[in-house]
C-alpha cells in the first residue's frame, strides 16, 4: 500500500503524544568538522526539520554551532525542528546517564532534546575512552549494567522534562522484547539499519503495531558501490520516473511506513535527497521484490560500528 502525500513534509506521530517525527531526517555522521558545519546549513536551507546526532559522532559541538546560525538566518524555530541525539555505550552506567545527556545538550546549545536514544545496547567499559580496549585489542565491555538499568535512566530523563522521548538503535527484535516488556515509557523510537537489500520486515511489523517509529539508517547503502544506489531494479525505476536512485530508496522508505536518515554533504545532494515524491505502486512494489539480502553496519552485532568512516576511534 502505498502513500500519495508529499513525502518531504510527512511526520509520524510519537507513541507518548509529545510531538511528531519529520519522516525525512539529516544524518550527522560526518568525519569532518568543517563539512559537518556547512553540511547542517544546507540541509536546514534545503528543508531538513528532523536532524540526527550522536555523542559518538564528535561533532555535536559543530552541529550545536550550525544549529544556531541556520536557524536565525532560516527564522526557523527551535520547535520546528526535531533534534536526537545518543548515548554511547561507554556510558550505560545509570549513574553516567544524566551527565552524558547534560553534555550533549550543552554540545548541542539546545535547552531540550526532542529524542535520546540509547545508541547501541552494548556496554562498554565506563569512561572517557569511546572504544576501551584490551591488550589484544579487543573491545572491554561491561558486564556490571544491563539494558534495563540504562533503560530507566532514560525514563528519568524524560520524567525530569528535558527530553520528550526515548528510544533504542542497533538493535534486534529478541533484545527489544525484554526492553518493551519492563519498561515505565516505552521506546518511541527504534532506529537500524534498514533498505531493500535489508527489509527488517519482522522489526518493522513489531514497531507499527505498537505505534514505535521505525527509523532507518543506510538507506542508500551508505553510498557503497556497487550497491542499493547502483541495483539494476533501482536504476530502472529511477529512469522511468525521472527521479535519481537516492530519491527512489529515499521515497520507498517512506512509502513503506518508516522514517529515514540520510547524509547529504553537499547543497546539491541536500536539495537533491529532500526532493522526494511518491512512487508509483508498480515501482514501490519492483523495489519490495528486490531479492539481495546483505547488511552492511555490523554495529548491531558488537556494538563497534562501522559508521565512522575515515576516523579512527
Ligand atoms: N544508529 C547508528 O548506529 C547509525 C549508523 C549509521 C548511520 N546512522 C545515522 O544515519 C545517517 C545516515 O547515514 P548513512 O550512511 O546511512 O546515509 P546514506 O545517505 O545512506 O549514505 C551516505 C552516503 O551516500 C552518499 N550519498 C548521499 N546522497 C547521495 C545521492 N543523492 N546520490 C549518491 N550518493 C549519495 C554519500 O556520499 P558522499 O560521501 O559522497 O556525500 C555517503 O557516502 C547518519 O548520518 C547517522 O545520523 C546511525
Amino acid at each position: 500500500m502505498t502513500e500519495s502525500s508529499d513525502l518531504r513534509l510527512k511526520k509520524i506521530p510519537l507513541n507518548n503524544g509529545s510531538g511528531q517525527m519529520p519522516a525525512l531526517g539529516f544524518g550527522t555522521l560526518i568525519p569532518d568538522a568543517a563539512v559537518t558545519m556547512t553540511a547542517t546549513r544546507d540541509a536546514l536551507q534545503a528543508g531538513f526539520r528532523h536532524i540526527d546526532c550522536a555523542e559518538r559522532y564528535r561533532n555535536e559541538r559543530e552541529v550545536g554551532e550550525a544549529l544556531q546560525a541556520g536557524l536565525a538566518a532560516g527564522g526557523i524555530a527551535r520547535e520546528d525542528i526535531f533534534v536526537t541525539t545518543k548515548l554511547w555505550n561507554s556510558n550505560h552506567r545509570p549513574e553516567r546517564v544524566g551527565p552524558a545527556f547534560a553534555a550533549s545538550l550543552d554540545r548541542l546549545r539546545l535547552s531540550y532534546l526532542d529524542l535520546y536514544l540509547i545508541h547501541t545496547p552494548f556496554a562498554f567499559q565506563p569512561g572517557d575512552e569511546q572504544e576501551p580496549r584490551d591488550r589484544d585489542g579487543n573491545v572491554i565491555y561491561d558486564d556490571g549494567v544491563t539494558l534495563l538499568d540504562t533503560w530507566r535512566a532514560m525514563e528519568s530523563l524524560v520524567d525530569n522534562g528535558k527530553c520528550r522521548a526515548i528510544g533504542l538503535s542497533d538493535i534486534t527484535l529478541d533484545r527489544v522484547l525484554p526492553i518493551y516488556e519492563s519498561a515505565k515509557i516505552k521506546p518511541a523510537v527504534i532506529e537500524v539499519e534498514s533498505h531493500p537489500y535489508l527489509p527488517e520486515t519482522e522489526l518493522l511489523e513489531f514497531c507499527k503495531e505498537r505505534g514505535i517509529i521505525f527509523l532507518a539508517f543506510a538507506p542508500l547503502g551508505h553510498g557503497i558501490t556497487p550497491g542499493l544506489l547502483e541495483d539494476p531494479v533501482v536504476l530502472a525505476v529511477a529512469a522511468r520516473i525521472g527521479k535519481t536512485p537516492a530519491q527512489v530508496l529515499l521515497a520507498w522508505a517512506i512509502q513503506r511506513g518508516t522514517a529515514v536518515l540520510t547524509t547529504p554533504k553537499s547543497a546539491a545532494r541536500a536539495r537533491e535527497n529532500f526532493d522526494i515524491s511518491a512512487l508509483p505502486e508498480d515501482a514501490f512494489n519492483e523495489i519490495n521484490g528486490i531479492q539481495t539480502r546483505q547488511r552492511l553496519n555490523p554495529v548491531v552485532n558488537t556494538g563497534v560500528g562501522g559508521f565512522l568512516p575515515g576516523k579512527p576511534a
